[in-house]
C-alpha cells in the first residue's frame, strides 16, 4: 500500500494538475510538493488543495542536495515523481545554463539521494518504491511527414531544453541499469489545459486575443505537435507508478496531431463563441473587427522541430491507459477555464515576464 508521494515541480502546470488528480483519485496519505517556485511555479496553482494533514508544500531546489536528502528523510516517500524543470524552449535558447542546472544537475541529485534512501529501506519498502521521471517527446528530435516516436526511437534532441531533458533521461536509465534503482520514464507530447503559464502557445495566444494584441505565429505556422489534455497525461503517470515496470519507458500522447495554425484557428473559434470579438472593447478601441486579424507571422524559432507525433500503443496495451479528452473537448474546457480565471493570469504574470518574444538567439543572426 502506497502512503506517501513526493511530487517535485508540483506548483507548475502539469505538476499542480497531477497533485489535484492524486487528491481526487487516490487514497495516498501524504502528498508532498517539492518546488523552488520559479517564475513558472505558483502557490496559486494549488489553491484549495494544500492541507497540512495531507497535501504539504516544501519550498526548495531539487539541485540542493542537503535539502533533498532532508526532505526524503523527513517524509519517507514510497513514490517520487520528478516534474521539476525549466520547461520553455525559447528560454533555453536565450539561457541554457538554468536548464542544465535544474534539468540535469537537479535530476542527478534527486536520483543520487533516492538511491541512498532506497538502499537504507527494508525489503518490503524496496518492492514497491518507484522513482518516476516525467519527460518529453522532444528528446526524440524531429519527424518528417511520416512516422511516429516509439520508445525505441533514438534520442536526437535539437534545443537546449530537449538536450537537458535527454541528459536527465539517460541518468535515470543509468541509475536503473547500474544501481538497480526502480526508476521509470514517461515521455509525453505537448500538454494543454488549466494552469499553464501564459508563455506557451495556447494560453499566450488566448490572452493576446482577448487583449487585442497580435498573436505570433512562428515561421509558416505549419509545425506539427501532438496535443494531449493535461488530465490525460496525469492519469498516464499515475498508471505508470501503479503498474509500470521499473527500467521501462512509456510514451504518452493523444494522437491529436495539429499544425500550430490549426491550433490557433480552433482556439480563436472557441474564444469567439464565449467572448465575441464584436463585444470586445480591447479590439474595437483599435478598430479591429475579428480575432483572426490579430494573427501575425513572426521569424521562426532557431532549430524549430517540424513535427512530433507519439505512438502510445505500449502504455495503452500494457497499462490500460486511454485518453478521455479529444482536442475539441479539451480545448473548449481550457478556453472556458482561462476566461473564468483572468485574475490568475494577471497574478502569475505580475513579475518581469509580459509575454514578450523570447528565444531568437540574437548572437547567431
Ligand atoms: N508542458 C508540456 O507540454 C510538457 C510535455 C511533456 C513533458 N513535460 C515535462 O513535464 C514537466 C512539467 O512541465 P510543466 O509544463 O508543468 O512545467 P512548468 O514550467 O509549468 O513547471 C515547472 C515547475 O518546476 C519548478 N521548478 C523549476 N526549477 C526547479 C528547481 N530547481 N527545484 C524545484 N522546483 C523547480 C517550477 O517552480 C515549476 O513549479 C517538465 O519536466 C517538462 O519537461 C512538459
Amino acid at each position: 500500500m502506497h502512503k506517501t508521494i513526493i511530487v517535485t515541480g508540483g506548483a507548475g502546470f502539469i505538476g499542480s494538475n497531477f497533485v489535484r488528480h492524486l487528491v481526487d483519485k487516490t487514497k495516498l496519505e501524504k502528498i508532498v510538493i517539492l518546488d523552488k517556485l520559479t517564475y513558472a511555479g505558483n502557490l496559486g496553482n494549488l489553491e484549495g488543495i494544500l492541507d497540512p494533514a495531507r497535501v504539504i508544500f516544501e519550498k526548495n531546489d531539487i539541485a540542493d542536495a542537503k535539502a533533498v536528502e532532508r526532505i526524503y528523510q523527513k517524509h519517507r516517500p514510497d513514490w517520487i515523481v520528478n516534474f521539476a524543470a525549466e520547461s520553455h524552449v525559447d528560454r533555453s535558447i536565450d539561457n541554457p545554463s538554468d536548464f542544465i542546472e535544474t534539468n540535469i544537475v537537479g535530476t542527478s541529485i534527486l536520483l543520487d539521494k533516492a538511491l541512498k534512501y532506497y538502499g537504507e529501506s527494508d525489503a518490503e519498502h524496496k518492492k514497491t518504491f518507484r522513482f518516476l521521471h516525467v519527460s518529453t517527446d522532444e528528446v526524440y528530435g524531429t519527424l518528417g511527414a511520416e512516422g511516429l516516436f516509439k520508445e525505441e526511437t533514438p534520442y536526437a534532441p535539437n534545443s537546449p531544453y530537449a538536450a537537458s531533458k535527454a541528459a536527465a533521461d539517460h541518468l535515470v536509465r543509468a541509475y536503473y541499469e547500474t544501481y538497480g534503482l526502480p526508476a521509470l520514464i514517461t515521455n509525453c507530447s505537448n500538454n494543454y489545459g488549466p494552469y499553464q503559464f501564459p508563455e506557451k502557445l495556447i494560453p499566450l495566444a488566448l490572452l493576446n486575443a482577448i487583449e487585442g494584441k497580435s498573436i505570433p505565429i512562428y515561421g509558416d505556422g505549419l509545425n506539427v505537435r501532438d496535443w494531449l489534455y493535461v488530465e490525460d497525461h496525469c492519469e498516464g503517470i499515475l498508471l505508470a507508478l501503479q503498474k509500470g515496470r521499473p527500467g521501462e519507458k512509456y510514451n504518452i500522447g493523444g494522437s491529436n496531431e495539429k499544425t500550430n495554425m490549426e491550433v490557433i484557428n480552433t482556439l480563436l473559434g472557441f474564444i469567439e463563441e464565449f467572448s465575441p470579438a464584436a463585444a470586445n472593447t480591447a479590439l474595437s478601441s483599435k478598430g479591429i473587427k475579428s480575432y483572426e486579424a490579430l494573427k501575425t507571422f513572426v521569424k521562426d524559432r532557431p532549430g524549430h522541430d517540424r513535427r512530433y507525433a507519439i505512438d502510445a500503443q505500449k502504455i495503452k496495451t500494457e497499462l490500460g491507459w486511454q485518453p478521455q479528452h479529444n482536442f475539441q473537448t479539451g480545448l473548449r474546457a481550457t478556453v472556458q477555464w482561462y476566461l473564468s480565471h483572468l485574475d490568475w493570469c494577471r497574478e502569475v504574470q505580475s513579475g518581469k515576464y509580459q509575454r514578450e518574444r523570447l528565444g531568437l538567439a540574437q548572437a547567431s543572426d
